[in-house]
């Protein structure tokens, strides 16, 4: 029996299927279809505790606040964005007081935490069939990185995060190529279908045709470093960061440093900025009496101090959902020491979706000339990933597609089916 494991290692969710003599299976991963990429990890001056998937944020919240001179944490929610950086190798957990009588240290890299996500999906398998995961076709973005040293890093990274997980071989299929893999079936006639897949830190377009009794033929494809995360953060720049002192001046005019401000959201490089050098500065501004906005810094240093930022960029995204079908919603976070309450207008939604809907429409027409189709000879278009579920989308489609049949991936499972699914149909 010939089984073929796919595996969708996406920016904010991730989910594995098997092909079994070409009868396709998702896998459920702690009880659904999808699991979200979020890792945890607790340093308690001995040894790293890590949780992988749904329970990441509670498990980082039972542990709020922590005592940083016994204890450390991190919650990683989106390690495949900092895959292909060079700079993001990982955060230095540490404990500054003796323990034990030493001074404990623990290294958590890059590799170590994707490798949670490996870990998590190869125990759904094993507790579903009985055998685990030793080869595997993982799922890359058309564009991973900025150059093919960056993507030559990412491949690097995502072998030896597998192998950590005991998965000896794994190889690479685009994920746009395999969205449209999973969703179509062998009979369908497709003169010339345009996938759209747009996660949480990608977009992605790939022309494909495929005529009966013939394979599918990937014409053209074009990505981008962009996705759903990128409206979530710049809600948070433009609603939360004004809350958080952003606005403040101190010394005649003198603003908060932009380097704090602009890193705040990537959580992927969560390490840089629970800096002890940055709270003592901010300490210090809150204290100059000419400081315009006390109250704002005291908060930042607050949700600095007790690491509150996934939790508030996870009520921004929740807020970007709620504004899809609603015209008003409230970013709402209810920490002991950090509370929000923060109305956002759809308008608002708008105009942080701005780059992303400027990303999908370049993507598009990218790949549509690369391959000399024009937007009428588009016969169907395969709406893949979480962000493509935006109104925005809706609108990009109507406008330039307006005969095409539209296939949706309700699940958000059609790359890893379509991933387990790619030896057999080629
Ligand atoms: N209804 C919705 N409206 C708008 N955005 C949504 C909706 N549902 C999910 N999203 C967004 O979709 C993104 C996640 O999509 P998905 O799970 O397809 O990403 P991914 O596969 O993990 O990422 P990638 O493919 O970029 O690596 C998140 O940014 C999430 O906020
Ligand atoms: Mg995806």
């Amino acid at each position: 029996m010939k089984r073929i494991v796919g595996i969708d290692f996406g920016t904010s969710n991730s989910s594995v299927a098997i092909n079994h003599d070409g009868q396709t299976e998702t896998i459920l991963v702690q009880g659904g279809d999808t699991t979200p990429s979020d890792v945890h990890a607790y340093f308690d001056g001995k040894q790293v505790e890590f949780t992988a998937g749904r329970g990441a944020i509670e498990s980082y919240l039972s542990h709020l606040p922590v005592n940083p001179k016994k204890e450390m944490q991190v919650l990683v929610p989106n390690i495949k964005k900092g895959i292909p950086h060079e700079t993001c190798d990982g955060s230095l957990l540490w404990a500054e007081t003796q323990v034990d009588g030493a001074w404990p240290k623990a290294y958590v890299s890059t590799v170590d935490i994707a490798s949670r996500i490996f870990i998590e999906l190869n125990q759904s398998v094993i507790a579903k069939t009985g055998t685990p995961i030793t080869e595997a076709i993982v799922g890359r973005p058309v564009k991973f990185g900025q150059n093919i040293s960056e993507q030559e890093l990412a491949f690097e990274r995502l072998k030896s995060a597998a192998k950590t997980a005991g998965i000896d071989r794994i190889d690479f299929l685009e994920e746009p190529v395999a969205a449209a893999r999973g969703l179509v079936d062998d009979s369908d006639i497709i003169n010339n279908g345009l996938v759209l897949d747009i996660g949480g830190g990608t977009t992605d377009v790939a022309l494909i045709s495929k005529k009966s009794g013939r394979v599918m033929q990937v014409t053209s494809s074009a990505g981008r470093e962009i996705g759903g995360l990128d409206v979530d953060k710049s809600l948070f720049e433009r609603k939360v960061v004004p809350q958080l002192g952003g606005k403040a001046t101190y010394d005649k005019g003198s603003r908060l440093p932009n380097i704090l401000l602009d890193s705040l959201p990537d959580v992927h490089r969560l390490s840089d900025f629970v800096q002890p050098s940055y709270i003592r500065a901010l300490n210090e501004i809150s204290r100059k009496h000419d400081c315009t906005d006390k109250n704002g810094v005291a908060l930042l240093i607050d949700t600095l101090e007790t690491g509150a930022i996934p939790v508030i960029l996870k009520a921004v995204e929740k807020v970007k959902k709620t504004l899809q079908s609603t015209s008003t919603a409230t970013i709402n976070v209810d920490l002991e020491k950090v509370k929000l309450n923060v109305q956002v207008e759809r308008h608002e939604l708008k105009t942080a979706e701005h780059k992303l809907r400027n990303a999908v429409v370049e993507s598009i027409d990218e790949c549509l000339k690369k391959a000399d189709v024009s937007e009428q000879e588009v016969d169907v278009v395969f709406r893949v990933g979480g962000a493509a579920r935006s109104n925005f989308v809706s609108v990009i489609l109507d406008e330039k597609f307006p005969q095409a049949k539209v296939v949706v991936d309700e699940d958000l499972t059609a790359v890893t089916r379509g991933l387990s699914q790619s030896r057999t149909t080629f």
